[in-house]
């Protein structure tokens, strides 16, 4: 596995590797890896030729100064990981190599996709998002590109970024990763306190609760199911949970057996925020 921390050796390292007619998948992410990264690398070997990764805090994409100097760095086992996963090639660069002119200006519309949940609670966030995937789609030219389900917003964010910039890269979306207790993982979880990460699969409980009650039951009614189950642990506090349309985003408002609906969760766990989702009707 080789890894670079410049965009020049890069770019010039998967030119080559594409003139040779091989196919190359790209998973980036923010590095403190778990086993559903692991899980987005292994998909990415089995459906290409080669596995680019990518390890970078993006700092434009935190809108909490806390969330991004907490963030873990755990550079030496990242590699170790993704080094025994198959990975070929780890693109590891500093933020004055991404942005050596600051931070950039340019502004997204992603229309309703960016109105509700994370783009509300998040000003900022999936234009930050936009911008590095972008900029690391242009670096890595791959052919497929994977994200996890987990952030099923930032994935639809993507898709809509990716016919914005008529780009050819193709999206592919990968199952959520969860805990034996349903926890679903996430780089974040490490700063759970133990009490904390005992409470924290409740947000699973009560997903899976949603799903057992929809289509039968009113929207309304199992928005306050997922509300209750969550901030019954003193432990969690919800920010919110909505029931949407999958494609859209738009809110979902009569559950019924035809309409294809996502519900999305955010809570916090102490200072620690946490989200998931699932399908309803799948
Ligand atoms: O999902 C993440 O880890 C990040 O948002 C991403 C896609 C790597 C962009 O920084």
């Amino acid at each position: 596995m080789v890894v670079f921390n410049e965009i020049s050796t890069v770019d010039e390292w998967v030119t080559n590797k594409k003139k040779e007619g091989r196919s190359i998948g790209f998973v980036p992410t923010m590095g403190a890896l778990h086993k559903g990264h692991i899980a987005l690398v292994e998909q990415a070997r089995r459906e290409n030729d080669l596995v680019v990764c990518s390890i970078f805090v993006n700092p434009i994409q935190f809108n909490n100064k806390e969330d991004l100097k907490k963030y873990p760095r755990t550079l030496d086992s990242d590699l170790e990981k993704l080094d025994d996963a198959g990975c070929d090639a780890v693109f590891s660069p500093d933020a004055e190599e991404m942005y050596p002119a600051g931070h950039p200006d340019k502004i997204y519309d992603f229309g309703q996709l960016n109105k509700v949940m994370e783009g509300r609670f998040r000003q900022g966030h999936f234009n930050g998002v936009a911008i590095v995937v972008k900029k690391l789609f242009d670096i890595v030219q791959p052919h497929r590109a994977y994200f996890g389900e987990k952030d099923f917003q930032q994935l639809q964010v993507v898709r809509s970024l990716v016919k914005q910039e008529k780009s050819d890269v193709q999206v592919i979306g990968c199952p959520t990763v969860r805990e034996a207790d349903g926890l679903a993982m996430s780089s974040r979880n490490t700063r759970l306190t133990k009490a904390q990460r005992r409470e924290a699969p409740r947000i699973y409980q009560a997903l899976v609760k949603a799903r057992e009650m929809y289509p039968e039951l009113p929207v309304e009614q199992i928005k306050d199911q997922i509300r209750d189950t969550i901030n019954a642990s003193p432990e969690l506090e919800l920010e919110y949970a909505e029931i949407v349309h999958p494609d859209t985003l738009l809110p979902v408002t009569r559950s019924h057996r035809n309409t294809s609906a996502v519900a999305c969760v955010a809570a916090y766990a102490g200072k620690v925020r946490l989200i998931d989702n699932m399908h309803l009707n799948s």
